[in-house]
């Protein structure tokens, strides 16, 4: 018995686990997965100390009303916890299609999917549609589920810059008319705040007969009609094959979607393994995004506070003198340029009581090292005003 304890082959993927050097660093500075103890709409507490949440992507402020609250306990009395199950096989309910249904409306098209998560459908989104062979044109600062799409297609890649429409004309430069193309973008991006140049890049994308993935996780809620998104904003649904996003953001539950013309969707529900071997959303998210889509068309004056906040809180960081990287959307980084940086601003934002989010490289580009901050229509004059306090004060630090 003694004898194996010393013959017993090392596993090199758990030593490399180990030797993780980000792993290592997390552990030890400890700046995400901070579990807060509770939470009252913008309000949070960690470590029993009271804070201002600032970078939640509730947009809207929708998970903390009470309609949104209710529906979400609706949802299991009529049809239980889970579907344990995928849509193809035994998983699909009528609220799914409900909600699809209502989705697709909203959003002008044929149809829609939803998923689980909102990393699953802009995934699927991609990886359903492109193919070996193919060549997918993809905006440089595309969120990870894109990418991930991206690899599992197996079609070749070529990046453009972020939001340059002048470089995506230089790529398709040389490029085979007759290779089916695919166009990947974001309608906001979700560290930049930018609103992609749409009405430039889908024409020179129409022009190379490429497919248009636009995801929207961050302009829906936030742009357009009633908050339509980014597409409805450009009046470009026309222009857009496939537009997805996510639940969790503005809509203030969980999932995704995938919408389109029906005969797109319903290609999609046959080819999306992240979705034909995977349960399908259950009843209380359903219920809570239903909930959310409803009060984004009876209740506008979320929309409107969230852009009032958000003029504020720009105007705040412009006069303190910080780089937010052009952020246009409520979604605004404050950019520093290096990990220290980053790690001191934060770390000062946190004793003045306002809870931020680190980004650094490689999640961002080198030298935009940078806090993710978000605005929501939750945020009260109060807030702003402490929020206002604390940048000052971080700004100090310096
Ligand atoms: C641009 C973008 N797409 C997709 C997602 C994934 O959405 P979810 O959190 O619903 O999985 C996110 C979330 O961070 C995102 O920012």
């Amino acid at each position: 018995m003694a004898l194996s304890l010393f013959t017993k082959t090392k596993k090199a993927i758990i030593e490399r686990a180990q030797d993780d050097y980000a792993t290592k660093m997390r552990l030890k500075y400890k700046p995400y997965y901070h579990a807060m103890e509770a939470q009252a709409g913008t309000h949070i507490r960690l470590q029993g100390r009271d804070m201002i949440m600032l970078s939640s992507n509730d947009y809207l402020g929708l998970s903390f009303h009470p309609k949104v609250i209710e529906a979400c306990g609706l949802g299991p009395k009529q049809w239980g916890t889970s579907t344990t199950g995928a849509r193809i096989s035994n998983g699909s309910r009528a609220y799914h299609v409900e909600l699809e249904e209502k989705l697709a409306a909203f959003l002008g098209r044929e149809a829609c999917h939803i998923s689980v998560a909102g990393y699953i459908s802009c995934c699927s989104a991609v990886a359903s549609f492109a193919q070996k062979g193919d060549l997918i044109l993809a905006d440089k600062n595309i969120h990870s589920c894109l990418w991930d799409g991206i690899r599992l297609s197996m079609a070749t890649v070529e990046r453009f810059s972020h939001n340059n429409p002048e470089d995506l004309r230089q790529v398709l430069k040389g490029v085979s008319h007759t290779q089916p193309k695919m166009l990947v973008m974001e309608g906001v991006y979700s560290m930049e705040g930018h609103i992609c140049r749409l009405p430039e890049l889908a024409t020179i994308g129409e022009e190379a007969g490429c497919f248009t993935v636009v995801d929207d996780a961050h302009g829906f809620g936030i742009l357009g009609r009633q908050g339509r998104g980014t597409v409805d904003h450009f009046k470009l649904n026309d222009k857009v094959d496939l537009l997805c996003g996510s639940m969790s953001k503005s809509l203030a539950s969980t999932g995704g979607f995938v919408a389109g013309s029906r005969e797109l969707i319903e290609y999609l529900r046959t080819s999306s393994k992240q979705t034909i071997f995977s349960a399908a959303i259950s009843p209380s998210m359903a219920s809570a995004a239903s909930a959310s889509l409803d009060l984004m068309q009876s209740e506008p004056q979320h929309l409107e506070r969230l852009w009032r906040n958000t003029r504020r809180y720009r105007e705040m960081l412009k006069g303190l003198g910080l780089d937010t990287w052009g952020s246009e959307t409520p979604a605004v980084p404050i950019v520093l340029g290096s990990k220290e940086l980053v790690y001191r601003f934060w770390q000062a934002l946190l004793d003045k009581g306002v809870f931020t989010v680190m980004s650094i490289a490689p999640a961002v580009p080198p030298g935009k090292d940078l806090i993710r901050t978000a605005v929501s229509a939750l945020h009260s004059d109060a807030d702003l005003e402490k929020i206002a306090a604390a940048m000052a004060y971080a700004v100090k630090q310096m």
